[in-house]
């Protein structure tokens, strides 16, 4: 996160921090209480249920949201849509973000998840009508923002939970329709709006654009805009709220490199003890924490899903390369208890390395995040 590029010029009229919308440290989205500013961004494939409970239990995390479910393979009951939606008593607050292209096959599964119990709906508004229009200039965006419209439009109007949306600053550089899409949605009845400061165009690539997310705050009248992209430590966090503005923050990649930056935030906020850093044995504990809760879902099967975390937990953990390869490749329960005792033994034999713990990101423009 860039320190020095912007200023804090004019925060008074345009800092979300308003007591009316929570209390300092609490949020409203629409009817829900939200207890802290400080959210997790969905990550498809690594912010599943297990995850997010094993952070929870670490404190200081506010609102979570699922990774994308597809709104037609949901109300059509597919399997790994009610995996992705699974949720647990303890994994509050929580949203499911949906993504479609149809209108009313948006509102039938907000609608689906209502009736279940769920608490709020997040849609994904990638980029919905990228396909359809190829490169078309004006058009394209005019008819980007209508069809947005009419989907936002369909799921508020269907359901009483609050509805959100996610999104990003716009199509390229040239089309930075967030701001108005924003006040659209507003107008429409959306309860808050993420916005990850880059384009569609530049994929995860260059800087996210603090003053594009300042225009999305000011372009809202009172719903609260959630900041995202490249907060990863804590003095990232409240840049990104000075600088824009903004309500909340969404941590996704962050929440992967530190899973204490929620707790760290929060104790920043209430004036608590000074910055911790958690010790290998309690790294080691939530490594166990986030298997075990894997297990309550998938039982055996966990030993598969967990291998896509090797890499991740052993350039954190600094454990050597044989320990990272057999986290990849064990098939048993027994098998991780023996692993895991080895790591609580060896950690910090090879130096641990941020860098290659960050999870990988699509390499060119994204369609939907
Ligand atoms: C592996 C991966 C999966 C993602 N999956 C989703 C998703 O399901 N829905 C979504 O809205 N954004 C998704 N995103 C985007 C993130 O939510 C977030 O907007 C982006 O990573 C920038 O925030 P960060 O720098 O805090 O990670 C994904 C990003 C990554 C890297």
């Amino acid at each position: 996160m860039p320190h020095g590029s912007n200023t804090l010029t004019s925060q008074a009229h345009t800092s979300q921090d308003d007591p009316a919308r929570g209390t300092e440290t609490s949020i409203r989205i629409g009817a829900r209480v939200i207890p802290t500013r400080y959210f997790l961004a969905p990550l498809a494939g690594y912010t599943h249920l297990a995850f997010r409970r094993a952070l929870r239990e670490l404190g200081g995390l506010g609102l979570a949201t699922t990774d994308l479910v597809h709104a037609l393979a949901l109300i059509s009951e597919n399997r790994k849509s009610l995996d992705l939606i699974t949720t647990h008593t303890v994994d509050r607050p929580l949203s499911i973000q949906i993504f479609g292209s149809q209108p009313d096959v948006l509102a039938q599964a907000a609608v689906w998840l209502e009736d279940r119990g769920y608490e709020g709906i997040d849609i994904n508004m990638g980029c919905p009508m990228a396909k359809v229009n190829g490169q078309g200039g004006g058009a394209r965006i005019a008819c980007q923002f209508d069809a947005a419209s009419e989907l936002v439009e369909s799921v508020v109007e269907a359901v009483q939970v609050p509805v959100t949306v996610k999104m990003r600053l716009g199509w390229d550089s040239n089309s930075l329709t967030a701001p108005e899409l924003a006040a659209q949605f507003e107008r429409l009845g959306v309860a808050a709006i993420t916005i990850h400061g880059r384009t569609r165009a530049q994929g995860f690539h260059g800087r996210v654009d603090l003053d594009g997310i300042r225009a999305v705050v000011k372009s809202v009248k009172s719903i609260p805009i959630i900041g995202n992209g490249d907060v990863k430590t804590v003095d990232d966090a409240l840049w990104m709220r000075s600088v824009t503005g903004c309500a909340a923050i969404a941590i996704g990649r962050g929440a992967m490199l530190d899973p204490w930056l929620f707790r760290r935030l929060e104790l920043c906020e209430s004036g608590g003890p000074e910055p911790f850093e958690p010790t290998p044995d309690e790294q080691v504990d939530f490594l166990r924490r986030h298997f075990s809760l894997m297990t309550e879902q998938h039982g055996e099967y966990s030993c598969v899903l967990f291998r896509k975390f090797a890499a991740w937990y052993g350039a954190k953990l600094g454990i050597p390369e044989e320990l990272e390869v057999r986290l990849r490749q064990f098939s048993s329960l027994s098998e991780f208890d023996q692993i895991t005792d080895e790591i609580r033994r060896r950690h910090g034999e090879r130096e641990s390395d941020l860098a290659t713990a960050l999870i990988k990101v699509p390499n060119g423009p994204v369609e939907r995040w």
